[in-house]
């Protein structure tokens, strides 16, 4: 059977094809699904992602509350009121972890540090145990050869900040350039690369003005406080990183391929405002120094005093640029969203299972704009891409043949390698995830692992997606 036909059974009522470049048989996919690997430059990079609070387990060694702890105690915030306390019990299992990561043939593991791990208050309380865990942890990837791509917030603020404003409160960019300062003495010298932020539009609009993640806000002016401070944390941190000459330093942006519902103009305008908000706000500034016009219209009144003089210290210069894709958006204008007058509507594609349509030619058009218009000649790394599916545990809960998962990656790959050939300079590409863990808001309902964890147990079982790239990366 043709992986194409996999497709078709399960979105037969919808009669749509993925765009399949290759019609392979199972033989030849089953022998090497992702076989475009080996036709990679050989000093690309391949890794695998996970971050702190989703997989380490927030309830051991001494780690500090953060705003997520929180949040998923506020009722409906999380599938299930699901939280991290145990997660992947990482903190116990990080050595298993790390082996999976080098026999998969990975040379590279992107992990974040958890800010109240090691800053159990966000300033001073500094937590011993922490500190000796990421110590461990990069000494383990150094020993394995696998380079450590590190960030440093993703996402779990430590709630004693959280109290003060989080993100809203302009102190938290000066306590984030403390707390860098703090990582780089400890362990500056042992990292390949830092990534100041994930995801800057998750950490503010998702946030403050969706409310889908911690804090749960829905409140435009917080959003706009956040949009920009956020901004000013990656400049601070990068100023205190280049003061200890650490070298590789970058910011990790999520971005979608925004496209208009319709050709009406009302359409049309609604995803151009869309665009700006989630893909250029932070590509204007950290690349020109400017914030996109439509969108500071719409946040004018509450952007704080004098932002304008924070921007050339945003435009600072960065060494590369990570990019998180996984899907396109639909934008339709939408008189009653009381703001920014535009909702996301659904595309009719095929979806993963978080109902992400699965669209891997946003990729090379997101890539192309972000090399023309923004990043130029600084390196691309793929930060994140991959799958969520509804994995089946068969033959004793041994086996996941996870084929879907194993396509998606084949196709991202290919426009990928389509990029390169065209002297696009991408010079990494990691998988999310190594691991299935806390998928936010879904709980662990949502599962991107190329390793499923059973979380009674903490037995980890990979899946024919790790198989899948452990065979192509053999031949590396
Ligand atoms: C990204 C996040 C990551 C994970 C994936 C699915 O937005 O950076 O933590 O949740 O989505």
């Amino acid at each position: 059977m043709q992986i194409s036909l996999i497709y078709d059974q399960k979105y037969k009522n919808r009669q749509i094809r993925l765009p399949l470049k290759h019609q392979n048989n199972e033989d030849d996919l089953n022998m090497n699904p992702l076989k475009i690997i080996e036709s990679f430059p050989h000093d690309f990079i391949f890794g695998t992602a996970t971050s702190s609070y989703q997989i380490e387990g927030s309830s051991f060694g001494g780690c500090g509350r953060s705003h997520w702890d929180s949040f998923a105690q506020k009722p409906n915030a999380t599938y299930k009121g699901q939280n991290g306390n145990i997660a992947c019990n990482h903190i116990q299992y990080w050595e298993k972890d790390l082996d999976l990561v080098a026999d998969a043939g990975f040379k590279a593991y992107r992990f974040s540090f958890s800010w109240p791990r090691l800053f159990i208050d966000g300033k001073t309380t500094r937590n011993n145990n922490g500190f000796s865990f990421y110590d461990r942890l990069i000494d383990g990837m150094l020993a394995r050869e696998i380079l450590p791509f590190s960030t440093l917030y993703h996402w779990d603020l430590p709630q004693n900040l959280a109290d003060k404003g989080g993100w809203t409160n302009r102190d938290t960019c000066k306590w984030f350039a403390d707390y860098t300062e703090a990582i780089m003495q400890r362990f500056g010298d042992r990292l390949h690369s830092v990534a100041t932020i994930n995801e800057p539009w998750c950490v503010s609009w998702l946030s403050h003005y969706l409310g889908h993640h911690a804090p749960g806000l829905r409140n435009l002016e917080a959003a706009v406080r956040s949009m920009h401070y956020i901004l000013v944390a990656h400049s601070n941190a990068t100023e205190v990183m280049r003061s200890y000459n650490q070298k590789n330093l970058g910011i990790v942006l999520n971005k979608e391929h925004m496209m208009p519902a319709s050709n009406t103009d009302e359409d049309v305008e609604a995803c151009k405002l869309s665009d700006e908000i989630y893909n250029l706000w932070f590509d204007e500034a950290i690349f020109k120094g400017q914030y996109p016009k439509k969108t500071l219209k719409l946040f004018h009144q509450y952007m704080p005093e004098n932002f304008e003089i924070d921007l050339p210290q945003i435009n600072r210069k960065i060494d590369w640029i990570g990019i998180n894709y996984y899907t396109r958006s639909i934008i339709k204008a939408d008189q009653y969203e009381p703001n920014t007058k535009f909702i996301t509507v659904a595309g009719d594609l095929p979806k993963t299972d978080m109902g992400w349509e699965i669209f891997p030619a946003g990729l090379t058009k997101i890539l192309t704009r972000q090399v023309e218009s923004y990043s130029k000649t600084i390196s691309i790394h793929i930060t994140e891409n991959g799958m969520a599916s509804h994995d089946v545990l068969v033959n004793g809960s041994k086996v996941i043949n996870d084929q879907d998962r194993i396509k998606y990656y084949q196709l991202h790959l290919e426009e990928l390698k389509t990029l390169i050939d065209n002297k696009i300079p991408i010079k990494s590409y990691f998988a999310w995830s190594l691991l299935d863990n806390f998928e936010w808001a879904f709980g662990y309902n949502k599962t991107f692992g190329l390793v499923s964890v059973n979380y009674d147990t903490q037995i980890r079982t990979p899946k024919n997606s790790y198989y899948a790239f452990q065979r192509a990366l053999k031949f590396l």
